[in-house]
């Protein structure tokens, strides 16, 4: 990184230290001298793209050269009819990362509001809340993952603007049921508004058992973030939402910059929806692979956290380091978490049956030979 500091750069830019994407698939196999890779790090799709969408979005290229239309409305009203709620509780955001980075744009003060997030938690919140001049407090987690929301509660105050809270928890899989998220909606202070992120909600066991989404418009201060990255296969499209009340997607339309979901991702989101199949096929896979690993990795002598999410985070019964990087010589990437501050643990997507097996076969392996 450069260590120019040039006069003008705001001082949180400065000092700041991006998000860090793993190693891609072609970096790997150069770096290893690899010609095939399995790469279940990033919790995507396991089927890939839907053959559905991908059609649609071929057909929808010869439309490249125009405009995509501001606001995206035609996604917005078949999210609508899809979750049974208004138009007006939909922001279609590039990726759910744009819509976290508006709500801390919009809806903080740089330097007067704090920005409260649990410990470890998914890295964005963080980073972004601190490029926006937002102080950031953190709870730590219970040791078995879980939340303790009555420390959350207490920690925040009058200039709480924001609480970030990720169900299904990313690394760990961790979900709390519904009813206690409503209990903490219901017990911030005034104005404070809880994020529910649920990237992986699609994946739970009940999904309806964990998601306050049918209560959403009954609560002003409750916004729920999802993506069509994981259930939907469109990570490399970058297309998420956020379901808020309509007064809130007002200030964030303001400052969202106005094309920035591209007409091919709003395309595919639409064509997405409507192919059940495919997102029924994925949850399939999805749930049998994470049965399999699951059993597997504890054959293995890993301890296995519970997961309501498309991958499993685990102690493995040898340096998660050196699990890690032998792993990556044999061309499969898995996730370390060290960079949430848990060393000792991994994380490992589910992928389909013949990646899951090469994983689990290169796990044995090197676990065996200690
Ligand atoms: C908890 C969580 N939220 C949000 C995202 C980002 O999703 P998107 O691809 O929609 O930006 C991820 C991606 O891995 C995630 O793990």
């Amino acid at each position: 990184m450069s260590t120019l500091r040039h006069p003008k750069v705001q001082p949180q830019v400065l000092d700041f230290t991006p998000y860090e994407a793993g190693l891609s698939i072609e970096e790997i196999k150069s770096a290893y001298n690899l010609s095939w890779i399995v790469k279940l790090a990033s919790n995507e799709n396991p089927l890939g793209i839907s053959p559905y969408v991908r059609k649609v979005v071929a057909q929808s290229a010869s439309f490249g050269f125009r405009y995509p239309r501001q606001g995206n409305p035609d996604l917005c009203l078949a999210l609508a009819d899809f979750y049974g709620l208004a138009p007006e509780n939909f922001l279609v955001s590039n990726g759910s990362d744009e819509a976290i980075d508006l709500l801390l744009r919009v809806m903080a003060r740089p330097g007067k509001d704090n920005v409260l997030v649990f410990d470890p938690c998914f890295s964005m919140y963080r980073l972004q809340a601190r490029l926006c001049g937002l102080k950031v407090r953190s709870v730590p987690l219970n040791r078995d993952f879980s939340f303790p929301f009555e420390q959350l509660l207490k920690t925040a105050d009058q200039d709480t603007a924001l609480v970030f809270v990720t169900n299904p928890d990313n690394p760990s899989g961790y979900a709390a049921p519904k009813e206690q998220l409503l209990e903490v909606a219901a017990g911030l202070p005034e104005d404070c508004l809880l994020v529910l992120d649920e990237a992986y909600c699609e994946f739970a066991d009940a999904p309806g058992a964990i998601s306050p989404i049918r209560e959403l418009s009954a609560l002003k201060n409750l916004v729920i973030l999802r993506t069509f990255s994981k259930l939907y296969g469109l990570a490399g499209l970058r297309l998420g939402y956020g379901i808020m009340p309509a007064w809130l997607r007002e200030y964030l339309l303001r400052v969202k910059p106005p094309f920035s979901v591209n007409l091919l991702a709003e395309q595919a989101g639409l064509a997405a929806l409507r192919d059940g199949f495919f997102a029924e096929k994925t949850l399939n896979t999805v749930h049998a692979g994470k049965s399999y690993l699951g059993r597997e990795l504890e054959d293995i002598g890993c301890t296995v956290f519970p997961s309501q999410a498309n991958f499993l985070m685990f102690k493995p019964p040898v340096p998660a380091k050196s699990l890690h990087e032998r792993l990556l010589q044999q061309g499969i990437i898995i996730r370390p978490l060290a960079g949430y501050g848990l060393e000792d643990y991994l994380r490992v997507s589910i992928g389909n049956s013949s990646e899951n097996k090469a994983f689990i076969r290169a796990t044995r392996d090197i676990v065996s030979q200690g």
